[in-house]
């Protein structure tokens, strides 16, 4: 898949993207208050362990990848339900505010759908991840977050599962 935003080309990693996904991720995440700079290396472990499900990259006309966004399964008390997370997701600080994070977000959703995936959670900010689709739904829980920050989305028209969500071992 690929989608093409007004200043972003969105598509799918490549194997020699992937110093340049490092660098972004790091860098996008270095004035983050709540981050322990340790995204890249989620991103890392999640590739290595086959559990990188859908790796978007956002590139300028010029070919620099300046955002990206990893999604990988989730499980949903235990159970694989056709559930994705989304994060990380970082775009340059200088590229910030200019579509690249809403190009990558709205094609991982558009392409999860295509795959069949059955929603996607994402523990962030409801004031950015809402134009997405996402919400807070109590019944969804991710622990040790605070409940208006755990957002999901049903992406198969059903009513969403509920239960605890948990990530990948990358993540820990
Ligand atoms: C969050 C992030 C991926 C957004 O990417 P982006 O390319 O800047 O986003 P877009 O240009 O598509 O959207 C910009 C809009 O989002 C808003 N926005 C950006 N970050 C926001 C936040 N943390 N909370 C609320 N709104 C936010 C901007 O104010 C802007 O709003 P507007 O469209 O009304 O003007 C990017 O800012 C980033 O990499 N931040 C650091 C890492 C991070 O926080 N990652 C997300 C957590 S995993």
């Amino acid at each position: 898949m690929s989608a093409q935003s007004a200043l972003f080309f969105i598509r799918p990693e490549r194997p020699s993207d992937l110093a340049d996904i490092d660098s972004v991720v790091r860098a996008a995440f270095v004035f983050h208050p709540h981050s322990k700079q340790t995204e890249h290396l989620i991103v890392k472990r999640l590739r290595a362990g086959g559990r990188l499900a859908l790796s978007l990259v956002a590139e300028t006309p010029d070919g620099a990848i300046v955002g990206h966004a990893a999604f990988s399964p989730v499980a949903i008390d235990g159970q694989d339900v056709k559930w994705m997370g989304l994060g990380p997701m970082a775009v340059l600080q200088s590229c910030q505010g200019m579509g690249a994070g809403s190009a990558l977000a709205t094609a991982g959703l558009a392409a999860l759908e295509e795959l069949g995936v059955a929603g996607c959670v994402v523990l962030g900010e409801p004031g950015y991840y809402r134009r997405f689709g996402f919400e807070a739904d109590s019944r969804l829980r991710y622990l040790g977050a605070p409940p208006e920050y755990f957002l999901r989305v049903a992406l198969d028209g059903k009513a969403p599962p509920s239960g605890e969500v948990s990530y990948d071992a990358a993540f820990d």
